[in-house]
């Protein structure tokens, strides 16, 4: 073959379900022409010819030079020919395991050392290197479809050599491409619970694609600028039992996701590599978390983005490299793979949720603060004001009992609270003690009967350790165990009526490697090839790998774990509760938004974890879970109250609001601190407390639109380049703009603001941005928050607790355009019952600004705003002194005006919510 014809690729523009079919092509082979022509004999099929130019980052080394002419047979120079690329363009082709130079080459790889040992590979894949050939494209059930074949095995164990390739047109903006093995049955993802479809459009993709056929690897393009998005030409698609890799170039730079690790916003890519691997783990750097999302976004030069998500739960392992380029390694599954091609950042997310499902309606009131501690140990310390137990609560730290002692009367404590409108949330771990005696502990015993427990590769209970000793984990994978789960709930649920769940150590965290008795030396214990994970081994700090589950391997199931854990739980206390469930986990995976919110474990108490935990829950917004958040004040080590003051103003913020603690250090209650610093978290608290209904309203959008909550700049501002790597800084929606002090001793803080007028929403003070920075003062008192012009923020008087607050007037806060003009919206429901939006109970009120009035416009109105009240409302960037001000066509006597901000605030009002109203006022 000549290298020439190496380089002939298929160009595809599929349009609903490949309708009309595009072939560009620059060099007809026999192999092409038979692929067209196999598409082509099918009836009603149109397909044109193009010539390609494709844009391959190795292209001009792997061209044919004067010195070897296109007859060119492969010989050693012709390889040194394609070993020449810039070192950042080299694909590790020693990513398994070190290998010298003559392994290296037996390989058929390229072997060029560098002076650094870190850095680009010296053992790398030349360009073209053989790999899978694609044959003819067929249309199939749901696009497209073909078989890979490749004439020798890789250099891998159990190589698969024939592999399918479907290709799928989800919708305008979504390409689903799956590799798999045709001839066994592998591995495949499924999300617990079907994510409902909306209605595939798939009339104008936003897409091109292009299949180059030997070796395989593919193209996709945005269509409207030509950009590509992806290019799996520039290094081998390898395909083994346990050991499958994909490298592809990058658009730019500016990539996000891929969690869950202690990062910023924007990944590394100077030769990083990043595991998603489930793993009780403190954040701090280079270590696998507690949750995997193999899911990415990329800023593209112009402001435009595109998504990524490889939908598999394998060990997966990602290395980045500033070609730009990344390659996917995953341990098992099979290659499925979806591309959004977004438009814009929003809609990247939006297209991946609708794969992996919208987030779930949070009840309202646990959008409040919460209090929490390991170390309340006894009923009589929680009431103090808490509302959380840890695993302090629990008999022998057995789950679904309460020590008689301390707890005895925690059913009394908890209706007690509930008298009080304070919620009560407990901890479950999913380990069940598997050695109290026969009769004492139900939930083994009725466990055992009912053959819920991942066995291990003998058939045998798997037994570990977590805190009460030797425990069995629970299969949620089976549905037997979701029943099971659920009773447990109910039962205990009917003692103590608790108000949701945390669950808690769901990775699964094992304290023994792999079991009580160890593992059986296996391939999946050990495979071919293992990310890097902390502890070194897969079975590391949780269960063998060869444990059996009822959907397939632990191996397989891992990363999936929290994922299950929090459906059961969630179905089972909508079932037992009949409300609306909150479920708060610490493992995660892909999708785990539509059932549970996330917090990001045992976070230090220092000024970095503080810092930190910005990116960490902008990262969980792109990932679908928009109720997240840090254990404020720190979870490990002693907080200082400065940091905790700061934290709690950060964390006032943070969708999800909950200070926790570590057993044995020093309180961060807020009562605990001098009065200047409880009067600043106060303070922070009734801000928070008072935006309530706005951040109600994100939860509304989030979870019927696929919007997110707590937003990072770049979504809002695609086009402004600052706006690219902030993630000191972030939005809740697109009004509201949160600076945080993040430095001990700070009182000032430079912040970004983006093109606008903003407005201080303590003062309404206006600035102006071109764009730019600007220095705040931020004394310890202050969190700085900016709103946008042109947005009406709803919000209520704050009282101590969210049942409280929901029943206090609301009030606006109008921020006007430079034209006068603002909108906002508010969804209001009674805040805890199931599928309001669906069944049709809740209000949804349009306000609108413009021409010196607000104008409410009630476009849903069914019940939950009946005697609610507008009492007031504050007008940013009214130019003059009003000479009146009218309420329902009604002078109203009760507004100032401030010359200085340009602020007009009316008191006093009461008008009902539930009725169109009109607030004038006269210039
Ligand atoms: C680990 C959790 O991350 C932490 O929040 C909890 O307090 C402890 N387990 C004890 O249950």
């Amino acid at each position: 073959m000549t290298l020439l014809s190496n380089f002939v690729v298929a160009a595809l523009v599929l349009s609903a379900f490949a309708l009309s079919n595009c072939f560009y092509m620059n060099n007809l082979s026999d192999r092409i022409t038979k692929l067209v022509r196999s598409v082509h004999a099918e009836p009603n099929k149109s397909i044109a010819y193009e010539r390609l130019a494709i844009a391959n980052p190795t292209e001009t080394h792997n061209k044919p030079s004067e010195n070897h002419p296109e007859s060119f047979k492969e010989t050693t120079n012709y390889r040194d020919d394609k070993c020449t690329m810039a070192p950042q363009s080299r694909f590790d082709c020693a990513r398994d395991r070190v290998l010298s130079k003559r392994q290296c080459e037996e390989r058929g790889c390229c072997y060029a050392p560098l002076p650094n040992s870190v850095g680009p590979p010296w053992c790398f894949y030349p360009s073209l290197y053989p790999g899978y050939k694609l044959g003819p494209l067929t249309p199939s059930k749901r696009g497209l479809a073909a078989t890979l074949t490749r004439a020798k095995p890789s250099y891998l164990p159990r190589d698969i050599s024939t592999l399918r390739l479907e290709i799928i047109e989800e919708t305008t903006g979504c390409l689903h491409l799956i590799l798999k093995d045709p001839s066994s049955q592998r591995y495949e993802v499924k999300l617990p619970a079907d994510v409902p479809k909306s209605r595939a459009d798939n009339s104008d993709v936003l897409y091109t694609t292009e299949y180059q056929s030997d070796p395989f690897g593919f193209i996709v393009r945005r269509k409207s600028n030509g950009r590509t998005i992806i290019n799996t030409t520039v290094g081998p698609l390898l395909f083994a039992d346990q050991y499958l890799q994909l490298s592809t170039t990058l658009a730019s730079s500016l990539v996000s996701g891929l969690g869950e690790h202690y990062t910023s916003l924007l990944l590394d890519l100077n030769w990083t590599s990043l595991t998603l691997w489930n793993r009780h783990m403190a954040p701090h750097a280079h270590a696998n978390l507690y949750g995997s999302h193999p899911f990415y976004i990329v800023q593209e030069a112009d402001g435009l983005a595109h998504g990524v998500f490889l939908l598999n739960s394998n060990a997966i392992e990602v290395t980045l490299q500033p070609t730009p380029a990344l390659t996917w390694v995953s341990t098992g599954g099979i290659l499925d793979l979806y591309f959004f091609l977004g438009p814009d950042p929003q809609s990247v997310i939006r297209q991946y949720l609708q794969v992996i499902g919208h987030p779930m309606m949070p009840p309202y009131w646990s959008l409040g603060f919460h209090l929490c501690r390991w170390g309340y140990t006894t009923t009589n310390t929680t009431r103090k004001d808490v509302q959380w137990n840890d695993l302090d609560y629990a008999d022998k730290q057995r789950i679904f009992t309460f020590d008689p002692r301390r707890f005895g009367d925690l059913p009394e404590m908890v209706e007690e609270f509930h008298r009080r409108g304070i919620k009560y949330i407990l901890i479950l771990d999913p380990g069940i003690s598997s050695t109290s005696p026969t009769g004492t502990y139900p939930p083994f015993d009725d466990g055992l009967k009912r053959d819920v427990f991942i066995k291990n590769v003998t058939g045998h209970i798997l037994i570990g350790k977590v805190w009460p000793g030797p425990t069995a984990f629970p299969d949620f994978t089976n549905p037997e165990t979701r029943q099971w789960w659920e009773d447990c709930i109910r039962g205990f649920h009917s003692k103590v009526p608790v108000d949701g769940l945390w669950i808690d150590m769901n990775e699964p965290a094992n304290f023994v490697q792999g079991s009580m008795e160890g593992c059986p030396h296996t391939d999946l214990e050990d495979p071919p090839y293992t990310p890097r994970v902390v502890g070194g081994e897969l079975n590391s700090g949780t269960l063998c790998m060869s444990a059996q589950q009822r959907q397939s391997t632990h191996y397989n199931l891992h990363n999936m774990y929290g994922l299950t854990e929090a459906y059961a739980t969630n179905r089972a206390l909508t079932k037992v509760r009949g409300k609306r469930p909150f479920v708060l986990s610490r493992s995660s995976y892909s999708g785990i938004g539509r059932f549970s919110g996330v917090w990001t474990g045992d976070v230090r108490s220092d000024w970095e974890q503080l810092r930190f935990s910005i990116p960490a829950v902008l990262q969980f917004s792109l990932f679908g879970v928009p109720l997240v958040g840090a254990d404020i004040c720190g979870f490990e080590g002693n907080t200082t109250e400065e940091l905790c003051v700061r934290w709690m103003q950060l964390g006032a913020f943070y969708p999800f609001m909950r200070n926790h603690n570590d057993n044995f250090n020093a309180p961060q209650e807020p009562y605990v601190f001098e009065q200047e610093a409880q009067a600043a978290m106060r303070s922070a608290l009734n801000l928070r407390y008072s935006l309530l209904p706005f951040l109600y309203t994100l939860f509304h959008h989030a979870h019927t639109s696929a919007d997110t909550v707590a937003r990072p700049l770049f979504m809002e501002f695609p086009t402004d380049p600052n706006c690219q790597t902030i993630d000191r800084q972030f939005l809740w929606g697109s009004s509201l703009l949160i600076s945080p002090v993040l430095e001990q001793g700070s009182v000032k803080l430079t912040a970004y603001l983006p093109f606008g007028i903003w407005y201080n929403l303590h003062n309404g003070q206006p600035f102006y941005s071109k764009g730019q920075y600007l220095l705040l003062s931020a004394p310890l008192d202050t969190i700085n928050v900016h709103v946008r012009e042109g947005h009406i923020i709803p919000q209520q008087d704050p009282a101590l607790t969210t049942t409280a607050s929901r029943r206090n007037p609301f009030f606006l806060t109008v921020a006007l355009s430079a034209g006068g003009w603002a909108w906002g919206d508010l969804f209001w429901d009674d805040g805890d019952s199931l599928d309001t939006y669906k069944t049709q109970d809740y209000c949804y009120v349009i306000f609108t600004a413009g021409q010196s009035q607000v104008v409410s416009d009630p476009l849903m109105l069914n019940g939950a705003l009946d005697e609610l009240v507008l009492g007031g409302l504050q007008v940013f960037g009214v130019p003059s002194p009003p000479r009146y001000v009218l309420a329902n066509g009604e002078k109203v006597s009760d507004f100032t005006y401030h010359s200085d901000t340009k602020v007009l605030t009316v008191t006093k009002l009461t008008l009902p919510m539930s009725k169109v109203f009109t607030v004038q006022w006269a210039l």
